[in-house]
């Protein structure tokens, strides 16, 4: 939810700022802008609707000198997206301009204030209210730039990552946060700023990640100072970026979508790495030898997340039932967070998120804690809000995830999930240990396979080619692989916008099987396991009604292939390791539906990539 970047140094900034508002445009593309302080201690705002593109078009002829500036490329909130409402924001004087990633939600009545003082405002954003109040602030009690953003903050309410800068003041950048994520890059004699890691790796691998409520002043020539808003002193933690440039670039494929479904092999090695012992057939998770008192004492494991997040949780019921024997429940996070939910000081919650800062995933995992329970976070992006508010938890290791819809990330929290129900069902005496080394023993196989599987890449094209005159599609799954129908049909809608649903294959006859004609086509993911026999029958039922049926199966399915119209098979595997091979050509599917319909499928419209509002 727009993604923010700023440079303080010896250098040009606009090329700078621009690489890194490409490299942020994940997170938000509906306009973009950049403010610049030239030598003549001048400051220029240029933002337009649309693309970082368009902006650089936009650019072209003007001046755009200065060592000091900032971008935004925002994902609307307040105000549609249009070259008004896009960011930076200038002050009433002119004097200030401010890019904001977050939501202030006491705009309205600052707002209200700031009229009544005489202030006007040209844009319908909160973020305009916000550089208004600094500007309202500084003058009134006659404060510097940090001093006036500091005092500024106690007036907010809501959630913030930003990045300001002052006329005839070149050598200040001021930045805080508070929810959003925000991190600061130290060079030789420059600084960065960034949402994340993306648009500094190229220049230093020297961060500090800012922590919540913590406001910062990058000043030429010194020392990054760090202050919170109770005013106390932060000492700086230098961190070293693990990332590497090669990450989050293309590297010859025509979408980051494609490029982050065929690094699946490799993701998945990263991330069992040191995790699961291949002569040993073991697997060790140090969160978990850690705290497995804690989970042997457990009442319950609570599981909460977002989107395709929640969906990698679904599974995780299964597999923490099944092989652990504790009772499982799991909820999206936007409704955990205001349901009231009972939650036990012995309870366990497991947050889930590749981008480790999902607004409401924080926020459900911040009513936890409040109720004493142990939080055991998934997440990718390392350092993040999320993170680094666990008690203790297991990265995915997936490495940068820039396409909109989550590929990688999936399945490798899956991974996740399949190593801590093996390692707590071990520990705790719940899994056969038998079963146990089987299923450790065919995880290190899986990697080759989903390669076997993306072999057939160029077969789910044709397929997917097929479809595209689709405006429904129904995704069926059974067990295991009822969350992978969720997540297909998810895939599905957010990239082609075609319409999607996912069911359990059984429910069908509760109400989807009414829309079935011969127009409808049914993914049905019917890999040869427990409930084989069952999800024929199901598979029978949606062709007695002619609906058009993609299935995945088993290679050498019999049964199912029988009645398909086109099957896509998977290699063999152990049953609660299905979602892992099962998922991929569901994201193929989509993937090919999406271009061939010529959609942006690494920036869906409305969509951002981390949901940093709720
Ligand atoms: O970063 P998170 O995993 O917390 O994000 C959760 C969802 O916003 C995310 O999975 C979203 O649904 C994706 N676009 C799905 O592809």
């Amino acid at each position: 939810m727009c993604g923010i970047v700023g440079y303080l140094g010896n250098k040009e900034a606009f090329p700078i700022l621009i690489k890194g508002l490409h490299r942020l445009e994940y997170r938000g593309y509906d306009s973009a802008g950049v403010a610049l302080l030239n030598a003549s201690g001048e400051l220029n705002v240029y933002k337009t609707k649309g693309k970082v593109k368009n902006l650089e078009d936009y650019c072209k002829g003007k001046d755009i000198s200065g060592t000091v500036g900032i971008a935004h490329t925002r994902w609307a909130t307040h105000g549609e997206p249009n070259d008004v409402n896009a960011h930076p924001h200038y002050s009433q004087s002119e004097n200030l301009a401010l890019i904001h990633n977050g939501i202030i939600e006491n705009y309205a009545t600052l707002k209200e204030l700031l009229i009544r003082e005489g202030y006007t405002f040209k844009s319908e954003t909160d973020t305009e209210v916000f550089v208004q109040v600094i500007e309202y602030v500084k003058k009134k009690f006659n404060l510097d730039l940090y001093g006036a953003v500091n005092r500024a903050l106690t007036y907010v309410i809501g959630a913030y990552a930003i990045g300001i800068i002052e006329k005839n003041n070149p050598n200040i950048l001021i930045a805080a946060r508070k929810g959003s994520p925000l991190i600061v890059g130290i060079g030789k004699d420059e600084f960065f700023l960034g949402s994340d890691a993306s648009p500094i790796v190229e220049f230093t691998k020297n961060v500090i990640y800012i922590g919540d409520e913590e406001v910062v002043k990058i000043e030429r020539g010194q020392q990054v100072v760090i202050n919170n808003l109770k005013d106390e002193i932060i000492t700086p933690e230098v961190s070293q970026l693990e990332l590497d440039l090669s990450e989050i670039e293309k590297g010859g494929f025509p979408h980051f979508m494609l490029k982050e479904i065929f690094e699946q092999p490799k993701s998945l090695g990263m991330c069992m790495n040191g995790r699961v012992s291949f002569d040993e057939l073991e697997i060790k998770l140090r969160g978990i030898t850690d705290n497995i008192d804690r989970f042997r004492k457990a009442r319950r494991i609570l599981i909460t997340a977002c989107g395709t997040s929640w969906h990698a949780g679904l599974i995780g019921k299964y597999l923490f039932e099944e092989f652990c024997h504790i009772p499982v429940s799991i909820e999206v996070a936007s409704e955990f967070r205001y349901r009231k939910p009972v939650i036990y000081s012995d309870d366990i919650l497991i947050p889930i998120s590749q981008s480790g800062e999902t607004a409401d995933t924080l926020a459900a995992m911040d009513l936890a804690r409040q109720n004493g329970a142990f939080i055991y976070g998934i997440c990718n992006v390392v350092g993040s809000s999320i993170a680094r508010g666990t008690d203790s938890g297991t990265y995915t290791h997936a490495g940068p995830e820039i396409g909109v819809a989550s590929t990688k990330a999936f399945t490798t929290q899956v991974t996740v999930l399949i190593m801590m129900a093996l390692a707590i069902g071990k520990e705790l005496g719940t899994i056969n240990h038998e079963k146990y080394h089987e299923i450790v023993k065919e995880l290190i196989n899986i990697p080759s396979k989903i390669k076997l599987i993306l072999d057939k890449a160029p077969e789910i094209e044709n397929i997917s080619k097929v479809f595209t005159y689709a405006k429904n599609f129904l995704y069926l799954g059974r067990g295991y692989n009822y969350p992978v129908a969720l997540e297909g049909a998810l895939k599905l809608k957010e990239i082609s916008y075609i319409h999607a649903e996912g069911y359990p294959a059984a429910e069908m006859k509760h109400g989807p099987i009414a829309l079935i004609d011969e127009e409808m086509p049914i993914v049905v993911v019917a890999p040869k396991l427990d409930l084989y026999d069952k999800i024929v029958s199901n598979v029978q039922e949606v062709k007695a009604r002619k609906g058009r049926i993609i299935a995945i199966v088993t290679e050498g399915d019999i049964e199912v292939s029988k009645v398909a119209d086109y099957c896509i098979e998977v290699p063999d595997t152990e049953e609660c390791l299905t979602p892992i091979l099962t998922s991929i050509p569901l994201q193929l599917l989509s993937y090919y539906v999406a271009t061939v319909k010529g959609k942006n499928v690494d920036q869906p419209r409305n969509l951002a990539k981390s949901v940093t509002v709720e």
